[in-house]
């Protein structure tokens, strides 16, 4: 090592700090995350999160890591880098480098007394694994504000000479861009990756409007915060039917916002016509299964109960027949011996959320008659 390098710590050595800690019953805090470019709203974070405990553990993910889960452009600066900025900060103790998209290896080596999140979580909405860690090793969990108004994203798109505000990014129609019409019933976590591609230029393509068939679902509230347009239809009295005149009410919304490709993320009801005619080899439906098997409701409890020893995800166009349109792309996730549906459906979400916004992007680079001649 050249004289003055810079060397994160290892895994000993913040071991060894905890356990000095625990022996002076101090606290060791340890948060994670990517800090591509520092901002004032990650150094504020840090020193909040530094003040819940004694010393402060900051996992970054390595460059592998933050490009698997932020796309290929990132990170703008390399890990040691990043670890070297962080840890010249008064609030930071240790820096350790971590290869993983989770921190839940981590957590169980490490056993820090309190773990810190920035406020774009809940309890609820951290990772399953990562939150089963975390209760394993008893570790308090805190959940800090966000510094409203700071953000990598934000700070790229400044460099870009981008100064629109993010909501119009979102919402505005791109150059060569797509129109998305989306469609969702549930948690809306789909959505949400929509809207980070788009606002990470990975995705070249505005979100139009959402529709949701169900009153205030996550998919709903997370488009009023993005400032896309957000309708809810009445589906009508049937379960995961769509009734006629909330079939042609979709497709109006669709038209009337000049939709180009309308995208079914998480939408729970069986699209016909007027939106299949009108819209027809430009729709998009993801999956939680490796299409053709297990269609329809429940597919990773499908999956489970079939004794598959791996499952997926699945975008494909669709047509009438139930999760049958023509298969564009599929990722494959392995199923553990322990899983629950619960379980294997996060993972596989985890792929849908780069899967279909590739998908989306690479429909827009071929241009959509590309696929419109296709025979389904
Ligand atoms: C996704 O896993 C999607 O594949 C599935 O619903 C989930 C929605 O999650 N869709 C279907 O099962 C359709 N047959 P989200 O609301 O968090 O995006």
């Amino acid at each position: 090592m050249a004289d003055g390098e810079y060397r994160p710590a290892t895994l000993d050595e913040v071991r060894r700090l905890r356990a000095e800690l625990n022996l002076q019953k101090k606290k060791l805090v340890f948060t994670n995350g990517c800090f591509d470019l520092l901002h004032a709203g990650h150094v504020r974070y840090l020193k909040q999160a530094r003040a819940l405990g004694d010393a402060l553990v900051v996992a970054v993910n390595s460059d592998a890591s933050v490009r698997a889960l932020k796309g290929p452009t990132r990170p703008i600066q390399s890990q040691n880098d990043r670890a070297e900025i962080l840890s010249a900060l008064r609030s930071v103790d240790k820096v350790i480098v971590f290869d993983d998209q989770r921190v839940t290896k981590l957590i169980e080596d490490i056993r820090p007394h309190i773990y810190a999140k920035g406020g774009d979580y809940t309890i609820e909405s951290l990772n399953e694994e990562e939150h089963e860690a975390l209760e394993f090793v008893r570790a308090d969990i805190k959940i800090l504000p966000l510094v409203q108004g700071r953000s990598t994203t934000a700070t790229v798109n400044r460099l870009l000479g981008n100064t629109a505000p993010e909501k119009e990014i979102v919402v505005a129609s791109p150059p060569g861009g797509l129109r998305l019409g989306v469609l969702g019933s549930g948690k809306g976590s789909n959505f949400a990756a929509i809207i980070s591609a788009i606002k990470r230029g990975e995705l070249n393509a505005a979100v139009a409007v959402t529709i949701s068939d169900v009153q205030n679902s996550g998919v709903m509230k997370l488009a009023e915060s993005a400032g896309v347009p957000a309708v809810f239809v009445d589906p009508g009295p049937e379960p995961n039917k769509l009734a006629k005149p909330a079939q042609k009410e979709i497709c109006d919304h669709l038209k009337k916002h000049h939709v180009d490709v309308v995208v079914l993320a998480g939408f729970m009801r069986v699209l016909k016509s007027p939106v299949l005619s009108t819209f027809k080899d430009r729709i998009v439906n993801v999956h939680p299964s490796l299409l053709p098997k297990f269609k329809g409701l429940d597919a990773p409890q499908q999956a489970i109960d079939e004794g598959e020893i791996e499952s997926g995800c699945t975008v494909h166009l669709v047509n009438e027949e139930l999760d049958g349109g023509r298969i564009l792309e599929q990722a494959t996730v392995p199923i553990h011996i322990r899983d629950t549906a619960e379980k294997l459906h996060e993972r596989i979400k985890e792929q849908e959320h780069k899967l279909l916004p590739k998908v989306l992007n690479e429909w827009r680079e071929r241009g959509l008659p590309v696929w419109s001649e296709g025979k389904k």
